[in-house]
């Protein structure tokens, strides 16, 4: 364990906001939690942190930030069909799909490119291009702060839904996640429903295999997303919002072309990017901060923004949406 004081965040965080917390504790092990618990450490502020991607700091942070940066993936079970790994939560979320497409297991591939510890994957399900994470988990390990004792969440037990799970809602704050197991298949299996991949596969003349559908969404991403070494980002800043039909049908009568998807318990989910573009604000900036030319639902730092002005920026964009839709599209990023 290692514990630093006055830490500064710039490089911890991908929004790259320069702001420090009182102390930095970087984890080797999950068991070191026993030793945060004893001292106290989760009844003072402190902020669980994976790779920062979905992080956006309002200023500096008087606490803990707390990082288990453990590693490992190793294989648990293996059939002929499927395998189950085992990996560490401060493993990159990308090595976990560099794995997989290296020993040509199936299930991982359109997540590739995304940012962040796979530790952080399970926690907001993250999701792209027709996949969720969720899809291939097969179970969750943590340790509960309070009591330092080990937990397991089997997939069914997580909760997950569109860029959520329990541990966003009852265990907020309560868990942290130690591994993460994951169920892949050794057969051929695809995920081809987001149009743009099939259509990238078809106009390419490609082959449908594991390679090429990961290239091809390594190329859609790379055509829409911004690169986060070049700016500073969290991928989409807002979740795209889920509607009752009743507004969905109300508001189709006013805005007829209004992109919208079957979501879960018969909501009705819309594209927050069509929102802010038809509001006039793809790539609207003020100052250090901007929708990306690209890709509305993302938010910029152009360059030595602070949390305080994205914060402001976003409610602006918050607000231009509720005036002209009705509909309120709410942060995916964590505002700490
Ligand atoms: N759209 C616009 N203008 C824009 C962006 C989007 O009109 O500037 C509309 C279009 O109708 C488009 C639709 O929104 O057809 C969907 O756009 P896109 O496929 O780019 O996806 P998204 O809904 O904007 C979500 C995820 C992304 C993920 C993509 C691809 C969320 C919050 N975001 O964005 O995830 O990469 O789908 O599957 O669900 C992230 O979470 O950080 C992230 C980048």
């Amino acid at each position: 364990m290692k514990i630093e004081l006055n830490h500064p965040l710039k490089n911890l965080n991908t929004f790259g906001i320069d702001v420090c917390c009182r102390q930095l504790i970087t984890l080797d092990m999950p068991q070191e939690v026993a030793q945060l618990q004893q001292e106290g450490i989760f009844n003072t502020p402190f902020y669980l942190m994976g790779g920062g991607s979905n992080t956006l700091f309002s200023g500096d942070f008087n606490g803990s930030v707390i990082q288990l940066q453990n590693r490992g993936i190793e294989v648990v079970h293996e059939t002929a069909d499927k395998i189950i790994l085992k990996v560490a939560a401060g493993e990159a979320w990308q090595s976990v799909v560099e794995y997989c497409l290296k020993n040509d297991l199936y299930g991982a591939e359109n997540l590739i490119d995304i940012p962040g510890w796979t530790g952080s994957a399970p926690v907001q399900n993250i999701g792209a291009y027709g996949a969720e994470v969720k899809d291939i988990v097969y179970q969750v390990n943590g340790i509960m702060l309070h009591k330092a004792t080990f937990v397991q969440f089997h997939n069914t037990e997580c909760q997950f839904s569109y860029r959520n799970s329990i541990f966003k809602k009852d265990y907020r704050n309560r868990l942290l996640i130690t591994e993460v197991l994951f169920q892949l298949s050794k057969k051929p299996r695809f995920n081809l429903e987001y149009e743009a991949v099939k259509n990238y596969l078809i106009s390419n003349n490609q082959e449908i295999t594991l390679q090429n559908v990961a290239k091809a969404i390594q190329s859609i991403r790379a055509s829409k997303l911004p690169d986060l070494q070049m700016l500073g980002s969290a991928g989409s800043f807002f979740k795209n919002p889920l509607v009752s039909r009743a507004q969905f049908e109300l508001l189709a009568t006013r805005f007829p072309n209004v992109p919208h998807y079957p979501a879960e318990a018969d909501l009705i989910k819309l594209s927050a990017g069509f929102l802010i573009e038809q509001c006039g604000l793809k790539g609207y900036r003020e100052g250090n901060v901007g929708i990306y030319p690209k890709q509305a639902l993302v938010i910029i730092n152009w360059g030595g923004a602070t949390g305080k002005e994205i914060i402001t920026f976003y409610r602006k964009i918050q607000a231009a949406v509720m005036n002209k839709f009705g509909v309120l599209i709410e942060p995916e990023v964590n505002e700490v």
